[in-house]
């Protein structure tokens, strides 16, 4: 059966890959991204293999906070029902690190943005729906001032690696405060140094197969394995679910960073619904 699914970031890299591979199995594939001449491109490149449905694309810059609010409004305003959220797009290196919101751009668009849109479309999900949140191998314990945009972080890596902690943290701590009526959420590292963007400019390599991301997505989104599966994390590293970094096995952790993730939305934001971890 054809499946709704929403993909952040997808005008390129992984999630764009990931979009084709949905598209072609017939599954209904909702556009993201915040450039709108990549977004009609991938829009364009799409639609002859989604079976001649419309492919439907939504813009927002996810390091502007409001702007993550309109675009969960746009997308349910149009949609009762979503099968699948990938929480996709994903910021390293950039020339701007601070956000409009004063926020770093890691912590904004790897961290923030996918929680708040999250917690906006929770109720388009129900319990056979799936959250995937694009982890990484890379994760370093998390700086609450510099999480909050109190201390600016200078090395790029290391915002990066604390973005996605945090992101590997609030993911499990939802998960486990959310009831049987509620979608997964799985944290997914998709494999490391991949040939995309992010990687060919971030490390100046050339990297691995996109498309080995891209199908443990559509893994993640469709195959019965990761039905069970919330709260976990999948190292596609290993090839299998792993241990999470120890820090997102720590339910008080975790907790302050949920904590601390409402203050920064109940100050940038209108306020949101409180999710603790439990
Ligand atoms: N590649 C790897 O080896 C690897 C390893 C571990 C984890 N990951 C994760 O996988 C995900 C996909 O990364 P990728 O490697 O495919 O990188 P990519 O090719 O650079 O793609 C990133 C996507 O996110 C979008 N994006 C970035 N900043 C945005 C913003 N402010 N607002 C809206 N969209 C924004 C990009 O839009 P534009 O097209 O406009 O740039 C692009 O569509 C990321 O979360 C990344 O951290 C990747």
């Amino acid at each position: 059966m054809s499946k709704t699914i929403l993909i952040t970031g997808s005008t390129d890299g992984i999630g764009l890959e990931t979009a084709r591979m949905l598209a072609t199995l017939g599954h209904q594939v909702l556009l993201h991204g915040r450039n709108s001449g990549k977004l009609a491109d991938a829009q364009h490149s799409l639609s002859s293999l989604s079976g001649g449905g419309r492919v439907e694309t939504y813009v927002a810059d996810l390091s502007r906070l409001s702007d993550v609010e309109a675009f969960a409004q746009a997308v349910a305003t149009s949609h009762a029902k979503l099968d699948v959220l990938i929480n996709n797009a994903g910021v390293f290196k950039t020339v701007e690190t601070r956000t409009q919101d004063g926020l770093d751009v890691r912590f904004a668009v790897n961290t923030l943005a996918p929680y708040l849109l999250t917690q906006k479309l929770l109720p388009l999900l129900g319990a056979s729906g799936r959250i995937i949140n694009l982890s990484s191998a890379a994760q370093s314990p998390v700086e609450a001032d510099a999480l909050a945009g109190r201390v600016c972080l200078s090395d790029d890596f290391n915002a990066y690696a604390q973005s996605k902690l945090a992101l590997t943290m609030w993911s499990r701590a939802l998960a486990l405060s959310l009831s049987a009526e509620d979608p997964a959420i799985i944290a997914v590292n998709p494999g490391s140094m991949l040939g995309t963007k992010m990687v060919k400019e971030g490390f100046a390599v050339a990297g691995g197969d996109v498309r080995i991301g891209a199908e443990i997505l559509v893994r993640a989104a469709l195959e019965e394995e990761f039905a069970a599966a919330s709260g976990r994390y999948f190292d596609n590293d290993k090839g299998r679910f792993a241990q999470p970094h120890p820090d997102a096995l720590d339910p008080q952790k975790s907790r302050e960073i949920i904590r601390a993730m409402e203050s920064i939305l109940g100050e940038t934001t209108r306020p949101s619904q409180d999710a603790d971890a439990s």
